[in-house]
């Protein structure tokens, strides 16, 4: 095929942000596949492709490009059918844990007393999220036990791949679901009556798809099998395009939390009730909005409000209730305390509620494994982030934990607009497999 040809067809996916995009890759020779045509320059990068356009159009909004897996939706289904799929055919023993985590071993996992070595992320994802936050964890985990699998060699600690179920919380509120079930940092009777939009409960949503909510909690047995954690990530902002470095390590994670603000306010018509007489809950919110700004430059923290539902919602009538919900974030603690107590202030004032659906303290991952990760990958550069991830809860669990970031070209994460280079991807999958068999010992 002409390489015009083969330019242009490529670049028609563009729009929906799926891996298509190789095309931009020095096109050697194309190759055909039911859903387009993609670039071939080597034979892992056809393997990772293989692997990302099996999924690419699970969950996908046709419209913005973006993704909806919502935990134990069909969609997320489709991707743990996907990953178990493949797990079988790579001979991996796979086990789901009783929250729904999935995890597959290469080698008995209770047989080593040091523990298994685990690497992995989630396949769930925000409203509209991009395409890698997540599966690329995943992705490059499996092609880097292919990795190790081609170079013959046979691990001495048994190698796990994990998918966390619900990382993003996107459905029920509360982020790192999975993690936190079996770290006991989220309790059952609470994880159950978390309810979607539509009202469903966790429990039903559970239930309706076969599992067992009633055996939610705890799960120790599944924790003291890793003897460590490594999740390599999109990395989410625009670090490594400033350090024009293809991966780095991460060493930690920002404090961060959310919470539901209710702010209310009197019903009445639009057309009738003069301004003076007004208590408009969506003014209120709009004091909040501006608030949480004020408080984030004033305590150099990060706070957004991402999601509001306006009650009743009609277009003729004044709000009686905002419900607006806050992510906050700092680099510390106390940050981050005082960013949350500035806008709970002004919550206070309106005459509403706040209430915390989840926190996560600032996180510090195992310096020693850091270290290690940072000589292995050639001097990658160390960083922490503001975003959240399981590998943070493991790492409050007392797991031992670090993180591989791979660049994003884009610099934006949770939008269709999420990017990383082909050739970013297979160095994230080299780093992966080097730390996997240095950390598990390899023998040929
Ligand atoms: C997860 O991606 C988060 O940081 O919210
Ligand atoms: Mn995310
Ligand atoms: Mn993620």
């Amino acid at each position: 095929m002409e390489e015009a040809a083969c330019e242009a067809e490529s670049s028609i996916d563009l729009a929906h942000g799926n891996l298509l995009l190789y095309s931009r890759v020095s096109p050697r020779q194309c190759w055909r596949i039911a859903r387009g045509t993609v670039w071939r320059s080597s034979i892992s990068e056809l393997a990772f492709e293989q692997l990302w356009s099996a999924i690419a159009d699970i969950g996908r909004d046709s419209v913005t490009g973006g993704y909806r897996r919502f935990a134990w939706s069909e969609a997320d289904l489709r991707m743990r059918e996907w990953f178990a799929g493949e797990c079988e055919s790579r001979g991996l023993e796979l086990t789901e844990d009783r929250m729904g985590n999935q995890w597959a071993w290469w080698g008995d996992p209770d047989g080593s007393t040091a523990g298994s070595i685990v690497t992995g992320s989630h396949l769930d994802s925000v409203p509209d999220g991009g395409a890698f936050d997540g599966p690329l964890g995943v992705v490059s985990a499996l092609l880097a036990v292919d990795r190790l699998r081609a170079d013959g060699l046979t691990p001495r600690r048994p190698i796990g791949v994990v998918n966390f179920v619900d990382e993003e919380g996107a459905r029920f509120g509360v982020s790192c679901a999975g993690s936190r079930m079996i770290t006991g940092v989220l309790s059952p009777d609470r994880a159950l009556a978390l309810r979607d939009a539509d009202g469903v409960t966790m429990a039903d949503a559970m239930r309706a798809v076969g599992r067992q909510p009633e055996q939610l909690g705890p799960d120790p047995e599944a924790l003291s099998r890793i003897g460590s954690f490594v999740e390599l990530h999109i990395e989410q902002g625009r670090g490594l395009i400033d350090l024009s470095r293809p991966v780095a390590v991460g060493n930690g994670l920002w404090a961060h939390g959310r919470w539901r603000t209710e702010i209310p306010g009197e019903a009445n018509h639009a057309g009738t009730t003069r301004l003076n007489d007004r208590r408009d809950a969506v003014i209120g919110c709009a004091h909040l909005v501006l608030e949480a700004r004020a408080a984030a430059e004033a305590h150099e923290s990060l706070a957004t409000v991402g999601k509001i539902n306006i009650m009743p919602g009609g277009v003729n009538a004044i709000a009686r209730l905002a419900t607006a919900w806050l992510d906050a974030r700092a680099a510390d603690e106390a940050a981050l305390s005082a960013t949350v107590d500035q806008i709970a202030g002004q919550v206070a004032s309106l005459g509403g509620v706040m209430v915390e659906e989840s926190r996560t303290p600032h996180t510090d991952f195992d310096n020693a494994l850091v270290t290690r990760l940072t000589s292995l990958l050639d001097d990658a550069p160390v960083m922490s982030t503001g975003a959240g991830h399981d590998a943070g809860i493991l790492a409050n669990a007392g797991v031992p934990a670090a993180m591989i970031f791979v660049r994003n070209p884009t610099g934006i994460s949770h939008s269709p607009a999420e990017w990383a280079e082909p050739e970013d991807c297979l160095a994230g999958v080299a780093a992966l497999a080097s730390v996997l068999a240095d950390l598990a010992g390899v023998e040929p």
